[in-house]
């Protein structure tokens, strides 16, 4: 489908991996279509069709999936952080949005489903480490569960209708053009307090170790995703290690040369305490390595900061 006529659409365009989606597919020579609450800001937004709305809107979707031969559904209404306050919005959202999604790209005969689902929580607290996709799922948070619960209707669809679905359990990306003020995304926020002279908050004692991969590299496992043999199932995309919150402030430390006053705060129940995946089914079948190390990375996003003041 790598060519010059493939149109593909992507919910939650206007977001941080929609906006380096989007560039990544229109230098391939794809036509893109974005649906966004919100318009984009960024110099992009003339070479891209878009529609301004929610995902879950039955009417809206259909027009949106028309003429598409394939859609990256990177919008989600929830956060790890906050998804437990209300489940129920959580589910209702989500995951019926989601259904209604699927039930559109059938009809209108989509050759390609890539659902961005979330391997920092599907898999809850590992009993194994790197974390493989065949570990027990047990999600601390609704976020997870509903991610869980679209990745099953992934597969159902793909089962039922032969709808070519795929869902990535992404660890935690970051790199330019991410958010700063968000609460999900903490090399973006540190960095950025860093850079400011703001105090950081940790939540728990700063040891809990996650898998941060830089944007670049996932992009190239979503491109290399789109023509795979991989239907049907989940597939890990990380960096297939981690570092601890406290490793990574004491490198924007070094790099930026300033030290960060640090709030430890009470650590939060869903919080797992490690999370690293296992990516070499990735490896395999898209024929893919992260190629950025977490420090290479760091310089960059510090770098673009920068460029910003
Ligand atoms: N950032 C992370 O750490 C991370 C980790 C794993 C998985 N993910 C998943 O990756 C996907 C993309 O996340 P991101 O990092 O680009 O986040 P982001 O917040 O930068 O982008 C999400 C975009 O979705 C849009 N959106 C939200 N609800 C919508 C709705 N109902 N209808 C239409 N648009 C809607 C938002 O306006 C936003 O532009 C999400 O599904 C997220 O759950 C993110």
């Amino acid at each position: 489908m790598t060519n010059n006529t493939a149109r593909c659409l992507i919910t939650g365009g206007n977001g941080f991996q929609g906006y380096h989606l989007t560039k990544s597919l229109l230098t391939l020579g794809y036509s893109v279509r974005c649906l966004d609450r919100y318009k984009p800001g960024w110099k992009l937004q003339e070479k891209v069709e878009f529609i301004e709305g929610d995902f879950s809107a039955t009417h809206l979707i259909a027009d949106a999936i028309k003429g598409c031969d394939l859609i990256f559904h990177l919008a989600c209404t929830t956060l790890p952080q906050t998804s437990n306050e209300d489940p129920d919005f959580d589910v209702s959202s989500n995951v019926l949005g989601t259904i209604r999604m699927l039930n559109e790209a059938v009809k209108a005969n989509v050759k390609r489903f890539i659902f961005i689902s979330s391997g920092g929580t599907v898999y809850g607290i590992p009993s194994v480490i790197p974390i493989p996709e065949n570990h027990p799922t047990n999600p601390t948070c609704s976020y997870g569960i509903t991610k869980l619960t679209i990745e099953k209707y992934l597969r159902l669809y793909f089962q039922m209708h032969g709808l070519n679905t795929c869902s990535i359990r992404l660890s935690n990306p970051y790199g330019e053009y991410q958010r700063v003020d968000s609460i999900q995304g903490v090399i973006a926020a540190f960095c950025h307090k860093a850079i400011t002279g703001q105090q950081i908050n940790i939540w728990g004692d700063g040891r809990v170790k996650r898998d941060f991969i830089y944007i670049s590299d996932v992009m190239d496992a979503f491109i290399k995703l789109i023509d795979a043999p991989v239907s049907g199932c989940e597939i890990n995309i990380g960096s297939g290690s981690a570092l601890s919150l406290n490793e990574i402030v004491g490198y924007i430390e070094q790099v930026t040369g300033k030290n960060v006053d640090r709030n430890y705060s009470k650590a939060r129940a869903f919080d797992v305490p490690i999370s690293e995946l296992d990516i070499s089914f990735a490896r395999e079948k898209l024929q893919w390595e992260p190629k950025i190390s977490v420090y290479d990375g760091i310089d960059r996003t510090i770098k673009w900061m920068k460029s910003l003041e």
